[in-house]
């Protein structure tokens, strides 16, 4: 018998056109959440939530550049104006840029320093008081770049480590007053920013080449949204403060 973890609860997912975000959503909705569905492609995310509404899942798309602060308090009030309540945020969206440290520009550490930290603080914080209701829970989408430094991704991992850092802290001033913060560590997932990834023309590719995972293939979407819906399930209401690892053994070594 499918899952029903999530029958009568509600959930904001970014990063939902694509990739983790998108099978995230699919996952939460299959399994009885109403979804609000957020990414900053608004084009591709109708495509998709289309696709997943025609499935007679129960998800909504909404337009969000989570480097926005007042459109991030916005789409956490549409959820709770919608459905009553909000049960689970995932921030998944993200976004990865590989450059030499120095020929980084300032522009460029404040736009990826935006979308993969600011994002999940504005959205958490605006979250927080109705998780706070629902005795609901957050799940972070960190990276091991968060936990081992990855070359050239020197924002990436700053921004990655900081989510991580974050997650936990949120989950020591919140475990008392019953929400939890999750953060997971993927290593490498076959995802459009993954086939995207384009180092520096002059990268030392023995240094890139331990951002391989071990078990020689990429990890799926699918698998890592089924590891957050555990997360976000009370299967896991014993978990909180965690930064999850699932990276085909990348870090082991
Ligand atoms: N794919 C991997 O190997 C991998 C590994 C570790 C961590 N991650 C993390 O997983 C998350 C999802 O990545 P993915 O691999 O599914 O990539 P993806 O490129 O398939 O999806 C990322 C989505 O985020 C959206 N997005 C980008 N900027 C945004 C913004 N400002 N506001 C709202 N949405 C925005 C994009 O439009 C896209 O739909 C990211 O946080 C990424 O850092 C991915």
């Amino acid at each position: 018998m499918a899952m029903r973890r999530f029958a009568g609860k509600t959930a904001l997912v970014t990063g939902a056109a694509s990739g983790i975000g998108l099978a995230t959503a699919e996952r939460l909705a299959s399994e009885g959440a109403q979804v609000l569905a957020c990414d900053i492609n608004a084009g591709k995310l109708s495509e998709e939530i289309s696709s997943l509404q025609g499935a007679g899942l129960a998800v909504t798309g909404h337009a969000l550049d989570v480097t926005d602060v007042v459109a991030c308090t916005a789409a956490v009030e549409a959820v709770v104006a919608a459905h009553g309540r909000l049960d689970v945020l995932c921030n998944v969206a993200g976004t990865l840029y590989l450059k030499n440290f120095t020929e980084m520009t300032d522009a460029e550490w404040h736009q990826q320093m935006a979308i993969n930290l600011h994002g999940p603080f504005y959205l958490s914080r605006a979250a927080m008081p109705h998780l706070l209701a629902s005795r609901g829970n957050i799940v972070n989408v960190a990276s091991i770049a968060g936990m081992v430094g990855v070359p050239y991704g020197s924002v990436y991992s700053a921004a990655k480590g900081g989510l991580l850092m974050l997650s936990k802290a949120l989950a020591v001033e919140y475990g008392s007053r019953g929400v939890r913060v999750n953060a997971i560590c993927p290593g490498s997932v076959a995802t459009p920013l993954v086939e995207g990834f384009s180092p520096p023309e002059d990268a030392d590719f023995n240094l890139l080449s331990r951002l391989m995972p071990l078990l020689g293939e990429h990890g799926q979407p699918a698998g890592i949204a089924a590891t957050i819906a555990f997360i976000a399930s009370e299967e896991a209401r014993f978990m909180t403060g965690s930064g999850v690892v699932i990276d085909g053994g990348q870090t082991a070594i």
